[in-house]
C-alpha cells in the first residue's frame, strides 16, 4: 500500500485525520498533548534545511523579537548567566530565575550584569582613569571590572590616551598611567557615532583593536573593540539590545520582595521581567502586574503561568506583554498529581491562542521531552518555547558535578558517573533554599506543600550542541511541513489544521515514539 500514493492518501483521509478547520481544532485537541499527534508531511519547498537559511524568527514579547524561538527556563538548576549567554548568542533568550534568598537581590543582579557585560556593540560608557593615577590602581580597576582597556581622560572626560592590560603587565614601582598609556596623538579615533560595519572597516584598514569615539572637543562618546566585533560575526543570529549587548530576562515573584527585585533587575539591564507564579490567573497576579507597571514603566512584562482561554484573556486585559502557558507539563513538576489541576499542554496552547489571537506573544512553557515536540508547541500556540529539563545536566547549568556509582548492565561493573541536580522550582529543596529554611525540621518542610521533583541527571556537554540539534530538527520540520519559514508553516497549519494533524492511536504512538 505504501507504494501507491493514491491509496495511501485516501486511506489516511478516511482513517487518519478528520477534515478539521480552525474552529474544530479546539475539540480535536481536547485532553491532548504532544505525543497525541503526528504531522502529515507535505510537498517540501525549501532547497536546504540549513538553520542559517530558514527563517525561525519569533516574537518573545511585544517589544522583543528573537531569531530563534528558544527560551531557557527560569529555574535555579537551569538558567544563570552562562546559560543565558549561550541562549542569547544562539538567537534565543534566557530567563534568570528568582531562586535566590528572599531579600537577597544582589546575586540575581550579578547574573544579569554578567550577561549584559559579556559583549557590546559600542561601549557607551567605557571605564576611565586619570593620567596621574598609579599603575597598580589601573590594575585594580581592570581586575575589579574585568575590563582590559581603560580610556584615559582629563577632568572634563576628554580623551588623553588608552591604557591596556599589555601596558601595565610587569610594571613595578610608582609608574603612572601617563607613563604607560598610548597617548591621544598616536590613537586612531573617530569623531561622532559610527555603524559597526564602518568601524570594522576602519579597524581593519588601520590594523587597530580599539576605536574610541569622541566628540569634536575630545569628550569620550564610546569605545568599539575588535573582540566585540568578532563576537558579532561569530553569532549572527544573537539576541542583542540597541547597544549590541546580549539580551536577558529576569524572573520575579508576585509577593514579598518582588517590587524591589524588579526595580533592581531592570536597573541591571534586564530586557524583560517575568512575573512567575504557579497560578497566574489570580488576584495576586493582578495586583502584581498593577504595581510592577507603576514602578517599572514601559519594561516588557511577561506574566504566567496560565493554561486556559480565560487565564490568557485575563493577563492580556491586564497588560501583559507576553504570556507564559503551561500548568503542570514540566518535567520537574508534580502539580497535576498533587492537586489534580492542569491542562494537557497542547490543549492549553490552542485554548490560549484562540482566546487572544496574536495580540500578544505566547511562551509554550514546559513538557518538551523530544525535539519533535518543538514544532508542535510552536504550531499549536507558542510563539516561543521555554525549556528546562532539555538543558539539564549541561555545562552551562549552575551547580556542582557529583560522581555517583552506577552499575553498568552489560559489564556488571560499577563506574563513577558525573551527575548534576535538576529540580522543580517548587520542589522542597528549591523552596527551602529560597526561604532560608536550611535548619527547618523535616516535618516543617513537608508542610510547604512541594509541587516539584528533584532528580540527578547525567552531566553532559554544552547546551550549545543541544540548541544546534533542536534548530536543525525544527528546520527539518519546516521542510516536511511544506513551508518556507516557521511563520509560513504556522499560517499554513492554522488555515488548514486538518491537512496536518493525525491523532494517534496507542499503537501508532508506540510505533512513532518508543524506541
Ligand atoms: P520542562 O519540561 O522543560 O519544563 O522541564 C520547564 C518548566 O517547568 C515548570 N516548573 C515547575 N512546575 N512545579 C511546577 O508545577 C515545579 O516545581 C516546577 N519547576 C519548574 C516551569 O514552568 C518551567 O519553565
Amino acid at each position: 500500500m505504501a507504494d501507491d500514493p493514491e491509496v495511501e492518501l485516501s486511506s489516511r483521509c478516511a482513517y487518519g485525520t478528520a477534515a478539521v478547520g480552525a474552529m474544530d481544532l479546539i475539540h480535536l485537541v481536547r485532553g491532548c498533548t504532544f505525543d497525541d499527534f503526528l504531522l502529515v508531511p507535505q510537498l517540501g519547498v525549501v532547497p536546504s534545511r540549513d538553520p542559517a537559511r530558514i527563517d525561525l524568527t519569533a516574537r518573545f514579547t511585544r517589544g522583543i523579537t528573537l531569531r530563534r524561538p528558544l527560551v531557557s527556563a527560569n529555574m535555579d538548576t537551569i538558567t544563570r548567566a552562562s546559560m543565558a549567554i549561550v541562549l542569547a548568542e544562539e538567537g534565543g533568550i534566557g530567563v534568570i530565575d528568582r531562586g535566590f534568598r528572599a531579600g537577597d537581590i544582589g546575586p540575581q543582579v550579578a547574573e544579569i550584569s554578567a550577561v549584559k557585560r559579556t559583549q557590546h556593540g559600542i561601549v557607551a560608557d567605557p571605564h576611565t582613569i586619570g593620567e596621574p593615577a598609579r599603575i597598580f590602581e589601573a590594575r585594580h580597576l581592570m581586575a575589579r571590572t574585568g575590563v582590559g582597556t581603560l580610556v584615559v581622560v582629563d577632568g572634563a572626560r576628554r580623551i588623553r590616551g588608552l591604557l591596556t592590560e599589555r601596558d601595565v603587565r610587569f610594571v613595578q614601582g610608582g609608574a603612572t598611567v601617563a607613563d604607560r598609556m598610548t597617548p591621544r596623538e598616536q590613537l586612531v579615533m573617530h569623531e561622532g557615532t559610527i555603524s559597526l560595519a564602518d568601524a570594522e572597516r576602519i579597524m581593519t584598514e588601520r590594523k587597530i583593536k580599539k576605536l574610541p569615539l569622541v566628540a569634536a572637543d575630545g569628550t569620550v562618546l564610546g569605545l568599539i573593540t575588535a573582540k566585540d566585533l568578532l563576537k558579532h560575526r561569530e553569532h549572527p543570529f544573537a539576541t542583542r539590545d540597541d547597544h549590541g549587548r546580549l539580551r536577558v530576562a529576569a524572573a520575579v515573584g508576585a509577593t514579598g520582595d518582588f517590587l524591589e527585585r524588579a526595580v533592581e533587575v531592570q536597573r541591571a539591564g534586564a530586557d524583560a521581567v517575568v512575573i512567575d507564579i504557579a497560578h497566574g490567573h489570580s488576584t495576586v497576579m493582578e495586583r502584581a502586574i498593577e504595581q510592577l507597571r507603576q514602578r517599572l514603566g514601559a519594561v516588557d512584562l511577561i506574566a504566567g503561568n496560565v493554561a486556559t482561554a480565560d487565564g490568557a484573556r485575563f493577563l492580556l486585559d491586564r497588560g501583559a506583554d507576553a504570556i507564559k502557558v503551561g500548568i503542570g507539563p514540566g518535567a520537574g513538576c508534580t502539580t497535576r498529581s498533587a492537586t489534580n489541576f492542569g491542562v494537557p499542554q497542547v490543549e492549553a496552547l490552542v485554548q490560549c491562542r484562540r482566546a487572544i489571537a496574536d495580540r500578544v506573544p505566547l511562551i509554550a512553557d514546559g513538557g518538551l521531552r523530544r525535539d519533535g515536540s518543538l514544532v508542535e508547541a510552536l504550531l499549536f500556540g507558542g510563539d516561543t518555547v521555554m525549556l528546562g529539563s532539555a538543558f539539564a545536566g549541561t555545562e552551562e547549568t549552575p551547580g556542582e558535578i557529583v560522581l555517583k556509582a552506577v552499575l553498568m548492565p552489560e559489564s556488571q561493573k560499577i563506574v563513577r558517573v558525573p551527575f548534576k541536580v535538576f529540580r522543580g522550582m517548587a520542589s522542597i529543596g528549591a523552596v527551602r533554599d529560597r526561604l532560608d529554611l536550611e535548619d527547618a525540621a523535616p516535618g516543617e518542610l513537608e508542610t510547604l506543600g512541594a509541587e516539584g521533583l528533584e532528580v540527578s541527571v547525567p552531566a553532559r556537554g554544552s547546551a550549545r550542541t543541544i540548541i544546534h540539534d533542536m534548530l536543525k530538527h525544527l528546520c527539518s520540520s519546516v521542510s516536511y511541513g511544506g513551508a518556507e519559514s516557521l511563520g509560513d508553516l504556522r499560517e499554513r497549519f492554522w488555515s488548514e489544521p486538518g491537512r496536518y494533524l493525525i491523532r494517534l492511536s496507542e499503537a501508532s504512538r508506540r510505533e512513532s515514539f518508543e524506541r
